[in-house]
């Protein structure tokens, strides 16, 4: 007689009750999800990692999300921006070390000056590098025009977190404000995916107040809006901001890891060939958490290349790792012994089947 789970896992089709029974399967049973969730990966979109390298282009940032480090009101961070140079320098790293890709990242930010850079750095690494390094935009919410002028630049996929699908959470952990409009945010996504980007969302697990029931529903809420890439991680206290002091309710960080592992195992089996990232959140928790997450069905990590002097700048959580990680021997950071089978997929942009199966639907 099969157990709870192991029946749960030969379905094709998975309804809430399923995805909750997922979550909350007991310890013992959580190395058949899995690896269930590893042997879909490998399956759908195959055993290779593939890199972004992650330039953290500024951490100038317009909002106030009561997590974040980097907000606002922080005004214990020394504000940065890097110059063209170095981002640029930072992308021909990624382009010689063969990564395929890179991701810039920053604050929000969408002053004239600001966007028209990013363009103009969009294009010039497309043309420095032959069109050969795949770019990712994370540079948040922005306005229909920005997001094609950033695409007809050569970007081709968004990462925009909804961080929590669920208004009534969102409004919980962000100020109350137009600023931080649940509802722009989704449309923002909205705009995202109909620009023509690969798109991408996550949410943080083991925010204060989440329950089971709110990360089923973002689960549900990925599938609906039919994601092509997923970055989830942890929760993790900084204590320059509102959410810093860790509630007596609060989840511990081992156990947000380990429905973080959980959350990565069922995105997968539900929808089998995205892009997910082991995040770097993962690693500050545990030293082998992004090799942990690729155990349970992740694909991508984003090792970090921004010029080591800034990083203390971009801690949007305390204890973040990433200090002179990626070196010529070994690119990515990873411990592949703690992942058997697994390989590094190099010099290819590594894009998900999922984008072209959707535009073929569409
Ligand atoms: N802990 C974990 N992740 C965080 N992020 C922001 N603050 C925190 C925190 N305290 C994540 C958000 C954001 C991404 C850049 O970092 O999900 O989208
Ligand atoms: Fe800014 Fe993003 Fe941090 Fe929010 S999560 S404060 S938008 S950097």
């Amino acid at each position: 007689m099969p157990s709870g789970l192991s029946s749960i896992l030969e379905k094709k089709d998975h309804d809430r009750s399923d995805i909750l029974a997922m979550l909350q399967c007991s310890e013992e049973e959580a190395p058949l999800l899995y690896r269930k969730a590893a042997a879909v990966r490998d399956r759908y979109v195959g055993n290779h990692v593939y890199l972004r390298g992650l330039i953290e282009y500024s951490n100038i940032c317009g909002k106030n999300c009561l997590y974040c480090g980097v907000r606002r009101d922080n005004s214990r961070i020394q504000k940065y921006t890097l110059t063209n140079d170095e981002v640029i320098e930072a992308a021909m790293t990624a382009h010689k070390l063969n990564f395929g890709s890179i991701a810039i990242q920053s604050g929000e930010n969408s002053s004239k000056v600001f966007v028209d850079n990013i363009e103009e750095l969009v294009r010039a690494i497309r043309k420095l590098t032959g069109g050969e390094l795949g770019i990712t935009l994370s540079l948040g919410e922005q306005t229909r025009e920005t997001y094609r002028r950033w695409y007809e630049a050569g970007a081709h996929r968004y990462l925009l977190r909804i961080e929590a699908s669920s208004e009534s959470l969102y409004r919980r952990v962000h100020p109350e404000d137009e600023m931080h409009s649940f509802y722009h945010r989704l449309d923002c996504l909205r705009v995202i995916q109909e620009t023509g980007y690969q798109t991408g969302t996550g949410v943080m697990v083991g925010l204060p107040y989440q329950t089971m029931t709110h990360l089923a529903d973002d689960i549900i809420f990925m599938r609906d809006f039919d994601i092509d890439m997923c970055g989830m991680g942890p929760f993790i206290e900084h204590s320059d901001t509102p959410l810093g002091v860790r509630g007596t309710d609060n989840l511990f960080l081992r156990e947000r890891f380990n429905l973080t592992l959980r959350m990565i195992a069922i995105i997968r089996i539900i929808m089998k060939d995205i892009n997910i990232v082991a995040s770097t959140a993962m690693q500050t928790i545990d030293p082998a958490g992004r090799e942990k997450a690729i155990s349970c069905g992740a694909n991508v990590v984003m090792p970090n290349l921004t010029p080591a002097r800034y990083r203390a700048g971009y801690l949007i959580y305390e204890g973040k790792p990433g200090y002179r990680e990626v070196n010529e021997t070994n690119i990515s950071g990873l411990n592949f012994e703690h992942m058997p089978g697994m390989t590094l997929g190099r010099g290819t942009w590594g894009d998900t089947p999922h984008y072209r199966r959707r535009l073929s639907k569409e």
